[in-house]
């Protein structure tokens, strides 16, 4: 048994003997350059680095950095999918490259980790018109004892590692370690890496970035640099023989938690094992997400967005368990006072605020959760009823199977759904959502809200394009976020108007602010301008956009894909600009009235000095 503490330094250990300098993990939540909301990879807070920015630590790099991906997050809940995980890496800067790094792959499974060279397969690229097929790499890793059978040519689609969705950033062909669960074939003809039945798992990846990808293709870069990723979860299941990844020590506490809270057992499976693992899951990345140090709160705009929906997923399957939502507290406790303590000093600083913070999302969603899951009851019974009707005055009907889009807007309006969660709900009980009825409604929505944009305010684009104004719009969407961070995620605008002299911002809120909250929100703005954070323009799909959780303000114009831009992680909004380039160019932002502009609704006036 090797535990998860162990494999940390193991991996560490190991390539500071090689020179490395350990350069600790940075903050999960993205830095706002690459339009990522996340950290998805040990490479990512390094890019500047490896395209040829020296770095103050030296040309040999490793760590152990946390990453969040949600993409599969639907998948969570079976044995080996999950949101947060560590990526244990090393990287050389223009320095050390394919020679060196298979020699220290190899060494480091077979002599630290015990392999056997005869079972190891590894797979490279096979080549096309961006780059040649990487015979170097296979003949050293023949040169290093693997077998020849055992090397694999794969065309891009495997063996090509690059950030999804970005462009000006380092990538290249990369060279993947696998090994086999059992030795036992499962009697397929080729029972080999590319067999379905899973018996081979990928532990790892050794990517040569020495291309950079630009809008017209791959253009090699000065620098041929490594960059090795291996995640840790998997390795240490991997490691200790296990397929299920949520029986390592990094999930063992938790599931002993929730078995003893709901009396279940893990090992019966089915739905108990399925939502233990969905709320182990997701408690973590909660955890590391508020306690990060640039940590975010549960919101309905981007990254807090997508902390939501995870918080509220994992919340809906503590009832679906049979437990309290107050069992993700306790959960929570497991991973920060036994598990992740140690590694990550922040959780323990700051236990309480986050433990505060979930206590606080569980009693907003628990209080509509049971409405809400009536109201969902309701439109599938009169779906029901409706086809039990029509199919006895015509047999040949055919059944209405799809939630419609008006009544999965309501969950998510009145009783704070998640678009995902009701689908996944309408899932389980064999029903779809209409989902672009879903974007319709939410649209109609938002256009009965600006009604009162009147003539002459600007609709998805800017009337007055001068730089005063251009600015103040900026500014205007670094006051919404502001305003969501320190008032309440709720906090949402009701109406804009800019002139070059001044912006007026209306937005929901029951009460005057008080001066020390004006105080607040243009500290904030103006920390956010110091900065001087790029503003980041993207055009991408309506879903998608409305998928990540993209400010949606002035949508009665948007089509079907939707231009946003994003100021870091702090603010992103779909909005037709124009926009000013960073946030330094700003000035100073100060508010100069708070008012009521009608019942519910404040209204902000201020200026750029
Ligand atoms: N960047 C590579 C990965 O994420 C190492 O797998």
């Amino acid at each position: 048994m090797i535990t998860s503490k162990e494999l940390r330094n193991k991996w560490l250990k190991f390539y500071e003997g090689k020179g490395h300098v350990n350069i600790g993990a940075v903050s999960l939540i993205g830095d706002g350059t690459t339009g990522v909301m996340f950290n998805v990879a040990g490479m990512q807070p390094l890019m500047p680095y490896l395209l040829g920015q020296p770095h103050p630590a030296g040309k040999r790099l490793c760590n152990v950095q946390g990453c969040v991906r949600t993409v599969d997050i639907e998948s969570v809940g079976d044995a080996t999918h999950f949101t947060f995980f560590e990526m244990m890496g090393n990287w050389s800067l223009g320095d050390y490259f394919k020679k060196e790094k298979t020699a220290w792959s190899f060494e480091l499974l077979t002599e630290v980790f015990g392999l056997d060279k005869d079972k190891i397969c590894s797979t490279v690229f096979a080549g096309n018109e961006s780059a040649p097929r990487d015979d170097e790499t296979a003949e050293l890793l023949v040169g290093l004892g693997i077998k020849r059978e055992n090397i694999f040519y794969l065309d891009k689609s495997n063996n090509w590692w690059e950030l999804e969705g970005t462009v000006g950033t380092p990538c290249g062909p990369d060279n993947e370690w696998f090994y086999p669960l059992t030795d036992k074939e499962c009697g397929r003809e080729h029972c080999d890496i590319n067999c379905p039945c899973g018996r081979y798992v990928e532990i790892g990846n050794d990517v040569y970035m020495q291309y950079k990808k630009t809008e017209n293709g791959y253009v090699p870069l000065e620098n041929k640099n490594v960059d090795t990723g291996f995640g840790l979860d998997r390795m240490l299941a991997f490691l200790n023989g296990l397929t299920d990844g949520y029986k390592t020590d990094l999930f063992s506490g938790a599931i002993a938690c929730l078995e003893g809270l709901s009396g279940k057992k893990y090992d019966d499976g089915g739905e108990a094992q399925k939502a233990m693992r969905i709320i182990a899951d997701h408690t973590r990345t909660t955890v590391m997400l508020i306690g990060d140090v640039n940590g975010i709160l549960p919101s309905n705009t981007g990254a807090g967005y997508i902390l939501r929906r995870l918080m509220r997923r994992a919340i809906r399957y503590c009832r679906a368990l049979g437990v309290a939502g107050s069992a993700m507290q306790d959960v929570a406790k497991v991973f920060i006072d036994e598990v992740y303590g140690e590694a990550y000093p922040l959780l323990p600083e700051k236990r309480e605020y986050i433990l505060e913070e979930i206590a606080r999302e569980t009693e907003r969603f628990e209080a509509t959760l049971e409405k809400g899951t009536k109201e969902f009851e309701k439109t599938l019974s009169g779906i029901e009823r409706k086809n039990e009707f029509m199919s006895k005055q015509n047999p040949g009907y055919v059944k209405e199977t799809k939630i419609g889009g008006k009544a999965a807007f309501k969950l998510y309006d009145t009783y704070g759904f998640p678009l995902e969660l009701t689908v996944e709900m309408a899932a389980e009980r064999g029903y779809t959502v209409d989902e672009a009825g879903f974007a319709e409604a939410f649209k109609e929505h938002q256009e009965k809200s600006h009604a009162q944009v009147s003539a002459g305010e600007f609709k998805g684009g800017l009337a007055d394009t001068s730089v005063a104004t251009t600015r103040l719009h900026t500014a205007t969407h670094l006051l919404n976020a502001a305003l969501k961070q320190v008032l309440s995620p709720d906090v949402n605008q009701k109406g804009s108007n800019i002139t070059p002299e001044r912006l007026r911002f209306d937005f929901n809120f029951a009460r005057p602010m008080t001066q020390e909250e004006i105080r607040t929100v243009e500290d904030l703005v103006n920390e956010k301008i110091r900065e001087d954070i790029p503003v980041v323009f993207e055009e991408m799909p309506y879903e998608r956009a409305r998928e990540e959780g993209v400010v949606g303000v002035f949508d009665s114009k948007y089509g079907d894909v939707v231009k946003t831009y994003s100021i870091g992680n702090f603010s992103r909004e779909m909005c037709g600009g124009p926009h000013a380039a960073r946030t330094g160019e700003l000035g100073r932002f100060k508010i100069v009235k708070e008012q009521s502009s009608s019942s519910g609704v404040r209204r902000i006036k201020a200026i750029l000095e």
